[in-house]
């Protein structure tokens, strides 16, 4: 396990250049001849491991020009650092944490001991010989004219965020056949209680019970027991502002009747990445024991087709009590989602809320894996997400909900419809959710294109991303 010391120590040190010229010829031997060879440059992320075997050896880190860093500058170089570390299987590292120009000191170190920890991660659970052979066990930083309780904070902290992070990572990589609604639950309990987490898990009887026939009519093609999964955290007794945290949680979306094609199935084991982001979030907040109050809401299910499953054309029921007509069943998330949203207004009486969800391939479409899509009926609200955001690294942008494309949704046969007929799908999905929020101040975030990619980006690994852990943390801290 890596561990971060502050002060001096460890057999490499690792020295910071800028693309600047004359940080590069400082006198140094070294690195004049290889500024004179071109073999380093200094660029973001670049690395040169000089290696001695009788004195210290030392790891040249580019920075790239100083007007282009920024937190995730950072993060992707000192994940660059930690991978080429580990390819020479080092073991302990220095590093004097630099002063720059527009990030402090514990913003800078906190993204330092990111891109450390980064390096490490791999889901390798299936491969019987593991790529990712950890080798760093100590990083000594140097807080130079830093405070020391604040690095140390900067640390713990992070250490606690990234945990989060790998833990939604591991929970959408893992596959369907392992990963369904009963096993998303107990991760939830085991992630949680410890932590006095208070984890509530209604299955069906119980969900019959609450009304919330939306949610049933997508688990009825499913043998898996849907499960309504509610995490309570109360940070702050002496106050009663809540924040609810939402994720959709199809643990397996074929589409049902609506049946997708093969190509666009086989990720659909991801079709949970909401869900994991808020169980993950709530394991970080709970454990840097943040003082706020958080409600986290997953209803757990399955799409699937069965002799009992929903069926095209059929007209629903929704605990809000608005009907609703399924014209298409692969449209199924946001009809887990507003019973999930009317239970949060409603039963939790949240403030504020914040969902969740890989809700359409519309939005992949627009915004590629780059941007999560965002929605809501509150800017004030939004600011603040997107605030978080920009700190996390995890950008979002921003959708209209101008009322012309609420037309779309309205229902002919029923109160509403849950697919739209003329384009914006993103939009139309997303303002379908803002009908059963109650008025509650909301962010809609459609996380379709940003929660899995294809291949790695910089820090983010191929396969699930784990992103808006870090978003969902600094907006409930207040950051
Ligand atoms: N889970 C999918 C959306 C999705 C697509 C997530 C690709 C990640 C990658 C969702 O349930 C879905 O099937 N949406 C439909 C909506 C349509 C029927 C209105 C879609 O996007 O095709
Ligand atoms: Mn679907
Ligand atoms: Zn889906």
């Amino acid at each position: 396990m890596l561990e971060f010391k502050l002060g001096k120590g460890g057999n490499v040190e690792i020295i910071l250049l800028k693309e600047d010229a004359e940080d590069l010829t400082k006198g140094d031997k070294l690195y004049s001849y290889l500024e004179e060879k071109e073999l380093f440059k200094g660029k973001l992320g670049e690395t040169y491991f000089d290696l001695s075997l009788e004195k210290e050896s030392r790891l040249l880190l580019g920075l790239g020009k100083e007007k282009d860093l920024d937190l995730n500058s950072l993060r992707k170089a000192f994940y660059n650092a930690g991978k080429e570390l580990m390819k020479h299987q080092v073991e302990s590292v220095e590093l004097i944490i630099p002063k720059f120009e527009d990030l402090s000191y514990k913003k800078a170190a906190t993204a330092i001991v990111e891109g450390f920890l980064q390096s490490e991660y791999g889901f390798e659970k299936y491969l019987t010989e593991k790529k990712i052979k950890p080798s760093l066990k100590e990083v000594y930083l140097d807080p130079s004219d830093a405070k020391e309780e604040e690095v140390l904070a900067a640390i713990e902290e992070t250490e606690t965020l990234v945990e989060g992070v790998f833990l939604a990572r591991d929970l959408v990589n893992e596959r369907a056949i392992n990963m369904y609604p009963e096993i998303l639950a107990k991760e939830a309990k085991e992630n949680l209680e410890d932590l006095g987490v208070d984890v509530k898990v209604f299955g069906r009887n119980k969900i019959e019970e609450l009304g919330m026939e939306a949610f049933l009519a997508v688990s009825e093609g499913s043998d898996k027991e849907p499960q309504f999964i509610v995490m309570t955290y109360n940070g702050a007794s002496e106050s009663d502002e809540k924040i609810a945290l939402v994720g959709k949680g199809l643990t397996y979306d074929s589409g049902g009747y609506s049946l997708k094609p093969t190509k666009g199935m086989d990720t659909m084991f991801t079709d949970m990445a909401g869900s994991a982001t808020v169980i993950a979030t709530m394991k970080s907040i709970a454990q840097s024991k943040l003082k706020k109050n958080v409600v986290g809401i997953v209803a757990a299910c399955e799409n699937l087709i069965s002799g009992s499953a929903y069926k095209p054309g059929d007209i629903i029921g929704s605990m809000a009590g608005k009907t609703i007509e399924v014209l298409n069943t692969d449209a199924e998330g946001r009809l887990t989602l507003a019973d999930a949203l009317w239970y949060a207004a409603t039963v939790e009486k949240a403030d504020k809320i914040i969902d969740l969800a890989t809700l359409t391939g519309a939005c992949v479409v627009a915004l590629g894996s780059t941007n999560t899509g965002a929605i809501t009926n509150d800017d004030n609200l939004m600011k603040n997400v997107k605030e978080s955001s920009e700190l996390a690294g995890e950008p979002l942008w921003q959708l209209p909900s101008h009322p012309d494309y609420r037309e779309q949704i309205k229902g002919s046969f029923a109160d509403i419809s849950n697919t739209g007929k003329n384009g914006a799908g993103t939009i139309t999905a997303g303002l379908f959710l803002e009908e059963f929020v109650d008025d509650t101040p909301w962010v809609h975030l459609d996380i379709a294109g940003t929660s899995y990619i294809d291949r790695a980006n910089g820090y983010l690994p191929k396969g699930a991303t784990g992103v808006h852990v870090k978003t969902l943390y600094y907006l409930v801290k207040g950051e």
